[in-house]
């Protein structure tokens, strides 16, 4: 028998035990350890019923995703479960921590399910752009019925141990020992002679037919452009039409076309670049890194407020300084309001609130910043006062406490050098609201320490951050990859396209919204006022290409004057506004382009693979380690569709020499100073090879 999983007795219950660190993945290894486990179970006559249960930290997280995209191996996931469910006698499967995809349908297949009151339970397939492949959209609407099915199996959100009782899933949850308490349940089993129940053998019923239409309506925005949820749902409704058998057949078929497709790819890709990410090439694993019990905050605006939130959420207290009393108290009415709100929706406990508000200590006082193992700082963007800012920490602070600027484009080695400590300096830029948004460009210094940035990325994960490195540029990996697909929308405007086109074909694309619509919710004076910053370093078309400028001139700052590219209601609705199609028509005669009519091709074309050069060259200058940090950026700060993979993966899965050659076709049509392909993709189309397979 294998070594991930042990058979052992225990009078007349056989234990069928799973050890496979770190999350007891359904490998080869594991599905043919359960399989003979429950062969030697069956013919021991002195067993009268069996336990499936795990050591470590969780019941089984899942199938083995690292065995994705190999040729499959037998003992077939499904196959297992169905030689459980057919064993004559009973199966008993005592769940903790997460029990997951396959992790699931392992026990869906037992005829005893327990679980501690801990443990969560669920079909998170769709999440890597699959459905459940081993009988689960099969078996749980005949367990929990058709709406709860679709429900978890569409969202992917596991349900805990309370919830998985009330739906029907579990038959009992457990307070004390998991594996006493399985024998005591199992001998109850044998003792009262309860029957072995099939899943299988029950009747799955929709309400009406067209519960899944209805379903999939309702759900229409939040499954956009993804293929999972709208198969999860065809799965569930064979459940309710053909017999299982028939069910499973179907099941096994969708997923093997599901896990060929490049959507299932991207999503794979994705959940592994998210936990490579804070591996930092050339670091060992056992990187020393400094540790942070308090942490000082400057700056109580936007950005501050959110800063400090993340820090207290996860119980580090926070000095919040200020230059101003007012200041203060204004940034500190914001962090309230904002938990309040939680508090309100019935997302957080009064107490929990009132706790994280007594870690927040306020200041107008640099002397509080003594003993912090960590500043960063959130004023205003401005190197002057940024320098100002540091000089002072670099005086009070304590030697071996890390300096960190959240700024969004300024220089963070010219920052460095206004300390005498440059060596622990560095940036961490958080995003907008930084309480919520995921993602954490931490931007390594020349001459920040390994060990300084290895602590910047720890404890991002410590505040639930994704956690990128990325190094010093103008705008580091996100914005300065933002700023060329901004620059290229503004020239199709120009040259015939209209803000709801292009926000039209980005959103169909898959982003969450358009960059118009982006914009205006952001308020594009903030856009205004770094373009001014910039403006004689601009190329004489970028400067000539003013709509913002003209905008902003009339007090058009987006949905908080009302108006800015759209038109707002009380609401917030956008309409389009004709004032503004004139504004741009007028625009091109001005500057002298004859307006045609642009393709949403083209508009995908020149805004994606603007960026994807930019991220070539930001690779090759090492800004960004890999591709996948890359992506991780766009993917967690900027809402690129997650089963796109990101900008590099995308960039291959369409093929480079295509994307390159569309680069020189852009090239001829707007300009070799903003169309030059990247050495990189160069090199790598004229190879065939991606940015991941070189
Ligand atoms: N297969 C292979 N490796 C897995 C894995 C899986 N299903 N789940 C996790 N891992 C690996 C991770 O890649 C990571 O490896 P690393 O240390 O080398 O980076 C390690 O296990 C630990 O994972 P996390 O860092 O994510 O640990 P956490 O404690 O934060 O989270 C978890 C644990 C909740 C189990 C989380 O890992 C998770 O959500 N895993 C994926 C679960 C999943 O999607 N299951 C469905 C798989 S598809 C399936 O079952 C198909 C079936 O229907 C036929
Ligand atoms: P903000 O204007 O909302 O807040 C800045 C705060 O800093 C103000 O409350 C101000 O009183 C305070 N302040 C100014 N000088 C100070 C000093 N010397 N000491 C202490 N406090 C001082 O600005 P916001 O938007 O929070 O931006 C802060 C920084 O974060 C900037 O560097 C900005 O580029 C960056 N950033 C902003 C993002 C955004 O979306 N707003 C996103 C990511 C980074």
């Amino acid at each position: 028998m294998s070594e991930a999983v042990r058979f052992s007795k225990e009078g007349n219950i056989g234990i069928i035990t799973i050890n496979n660190p770190p999350v007891n993945a359904l490998s080869q290894a594991v599905r043919a350890g359960i399989r003979t486990g429950l062969e030697k179970g069956i013919a021991d006559n002195d067993i009268a019923a069996m336990i499936i249960l795990c050591e470590g930290r969780t019941f089984i997280a899942g199938a083995d995703i690292r065995e994705f995209g190999k040729p499959p191996l037998e003992p077939y996931l499904p196959d297992v479960c169905k030689f459980i469910e057919d064993s004559p006698k009973p199966v008993i499967a005592a769940i903790h921590g997460t029990a997951l995809g396959g992790g699931l349908e392992i026990p869906l297949s037992c005829h005893f399910r327990i679980a501690t009151a801990a443990a969560k339970l669920g079909l998170p397939e769709v999440k890597l752009g699959l459905l459940p492949g081993a009988g689960g959209t099969q078996r749980l609407p005949r367990l929990a019925g058709v709406h709860a099915a679709l429900e978890m199996i569409t969202s992917g959100v596991p349900v805990n141990a309370a919830r998985a009782k009330d739906m029907g899933i579990l038959d009992a949850i457990i307070e004390g020992d998991l594996k006493a308490e399985a024998l005591i349940f199992a001998k109850k089993v044998i003792n009262e002679k309860l029957p072995v129940r099939k899943v299988s053998e029950r009747q799955a019923k929709a309400d009406s037919p067209s519960v899944f239409d209805d379903f999939a309506k309702a759900n229409a925005r939040k499954f956009r452009g993804a293929i999972a949820p709208f198969k999860c749902i065809d799965a569930i409704r064979i459940a309710t039409e053909l017999p299982f058998a028939e069910g499973m057949k179907r099941e096994r078929a969708i997923f093997l076309e599901l896990q060929a497709s490049d959507q299932s790819r991207a999503l794979r890709h994705v959940f592994f670049s998210e936990r490579e990410v804070v591996r930092i090439p050339g670091l060992p694993d056992d990187q020393p890194t400094r540790e942070i019990r308090s942490v000082g905050v400057l700056g109580a605006g936007t950005m501050g407020g959110g800063i400090a939130m993340c820090f207290v959420n996860a119980g580090i207290p926070v000095v919040l300084l200020e230059v101003k009393q007012e200041m203060l108290e204004k940034g500190l009415a914001v962090i309230r309001k904002n938990y309040a709100g939680t508090v309100a929706k019935g997302k957080l406990k009064q107490e929990v609130m009132d706790k994280r508000m007594s870690l927040i200590k306020p200041t107008l006082s640099y002397n509080d910043l003594k003993d912090a193992d960590l500043v960063i700082e959130a004023v205003f963007e401005d190197m002057a006062v940024k320098k100002e800012v540091f000089g002072k920490l670099d005086t009070i602070c304590r030697p071996g406490t890390i300096l960190a600027s959240n700024t969004s484009y300024l220089n963070i080695d010219e920052i460095a050098a206004t300390t005498k400590r440059p060596q622990d300096v560095m940036g961490m830029h958080f995003f907008s609201p930084a309480n919520v948004m995921r993602l954490l460009e931490n931007v390594r210094g020349a001459k920040t320490s390994p060990e300084v940035y290895a602590t910047a990325m720890k404890v991002g994960r410590t505040i639930g951050k994704v956690p990128v490195l990325v190094g010093v540029c103008d705008g580091f990996v996100g914005n300065r990859m933002l700023a060329k697909r901004t620059r290229e929308c503004g020239f199709m405007l120009e040259e015939g396209a209209l803000p709801w086109q292009i926000d039209k074909a980005i959103y169909n694309f898959g982003f969450p919204m358009g960059p118009y619509a982006m914009g205006d919710m952001a308020g594009l004076d903030i856009g205004w006022r770094n373009r001014k910053a910039k403006f004689d370093s601009l190329t004489p078309r970028e400067k000539a290409c003013n709509i913002i400028d003209k905008i902003c001139e009339m007090g058009r700052f987006g949905q908080k004057t009302g108006s800015g590219f759209y038109q707002y209601d009380e609401k917030r609705n956008a309409t389009p506004d004709p004032m503004i199609e004139e504004l741009i028509t007028r625009h091109s005669q001005e500057v002298g382009i004859t307006r045609r009519n642009i393709t949403d091709q083209e508009i995908i074309e020149r805004a994606i693979y603007s960026m994807i050069n930019e991220g070539a060259k930001i690779l090759e200058e090492g800004i960004a380690a890999r591709p996948l940090d890359i992506d991780v950026v766009w993917l967690n700060g900027y809402g690129f569709p997650a089963y796109l993979g990101g900008p590099m993966f995308y960039a291959d899965t369409v093929g480079l020499k295509k994307v390159y050659d569309a680069i020189l076709k852009y090239r001829d049509l707007v300009g070799t100073e903003y169309w030059t392909p990247s050495p990189l993709i160069e090199r790598l189309a004229g190879e065939g090879k991606g940015f991941y397979s070189k």
